[in-house]
């Protein structure tokens, strides 16, 4: 589905994603993790073609012009939103721009999400979550076959969190693909078929969580396997000793 190769970015003199390359599968979910400021987001703003880079990303064999952008669906790290429009005038916006191939999904992730009181109000008077769930809907409603999601758990409250993984999943399960990053080591546990780890700007670990496990030579959860292979393991416990004395 997707394939990055050799990819760059670069902001003035700084390097923040340094010559990656991986690609995401047909039916598969990717996650990205790694830490504060690694290149995630940059990364995924690279494939939407929103910063500058170097590198080749190509959907389906394909450069990523106007018509690969009618099969991606892009969750923002931070809001795009029209404050001053409403959700159904934002939604309108969309529909204007993407080619709508099932009507009636648009309507079932308006119900899905519990939005139905909140599309008339202005988008600048909704709380995060809300704001955060008109996002996910707008990157959804054109039923994409490649889903892009930057922490797209932010700020979502339980019930649309367990909406979206199910979501995720039937996605993939028909073919599509996801990727996306998280800091969240249980979602990504739970969703991801394949991780990239990202440190500094570069993959310093790629595979399934077994993958993972193996090279780091951890028998622990994620989120152990992450620090480690972040090299943050030691760093947490001296940090952890010298808070509990
Ligand atoms: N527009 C920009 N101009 C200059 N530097 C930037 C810009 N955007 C990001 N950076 C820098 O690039 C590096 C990578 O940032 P990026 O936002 O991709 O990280 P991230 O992995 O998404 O982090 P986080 O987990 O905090 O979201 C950071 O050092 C950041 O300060
Ligand atoms: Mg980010």
């Amino acid at each position: 589905m997707l394939s990055v190769n050799a990819l760059s970015v670069r902001y003035g003199s700084f390097t923040a994603v340094r010559n990656i390359s991986f690609q995401v599968r047909d039916g598969e979910i990717f996650g990205i993790l790694g830490p504060n400021g690694a290149g995630k987001s940059s990364t995924l703003k690279a494939i939407m073609g929103l910063v500058e880079h170097e590198g080749s990303i190509l959907l389906n064999g394909r450069n990523i012009g106007v018509r690969e952008k009618n099969e991606i669906g892009y969750v923002p790290e931070e809001s795009m939103l029209i404050e001053s429009l409403t959700p159904m005038e934002f939604f309108e916006f969309i529909k204007s721009i993407r080619r709508i191939r099932d009507e009636d999904l648009f309507a079932r992730l308006i119900y899905g999400f519990g939005i139905e009181n909140h599309v008339t109000k202005p988008i600048a008077a909704l709380s995060m979550g809300t704001k955060q769930k008109v996002q996910i809907i707008a990157a959804l409603m054109h039923n994409p076959k490649l889903l892009i999601m930057d922490e797209p758990l932010n700020g979502l409250d339980a019930k649309s969190t367990k909406i979206l993984k199910e979501i995720l999943q039937i996605h993939v399960k028909k073919g599509g693909s996801v990727l996306f990053s998280t800091h969240i080591m249980e979602i990504a546990e739970e969703l991801c078929d394949r991780i990239a780890v990202i440190n500094n700007g570069k993959i310093i670990a790629e595979g399934t969580i077994e993958e993972l496990r193996e090279f780091a030579k951890s028998e622990g959860s994620l989120e152990d396997i992450f620090l480690k292979l972040t090299g943050e393991d030691e760093y947490v416990r001296g940090i952890v000793n010298a808070l509990s004395k």
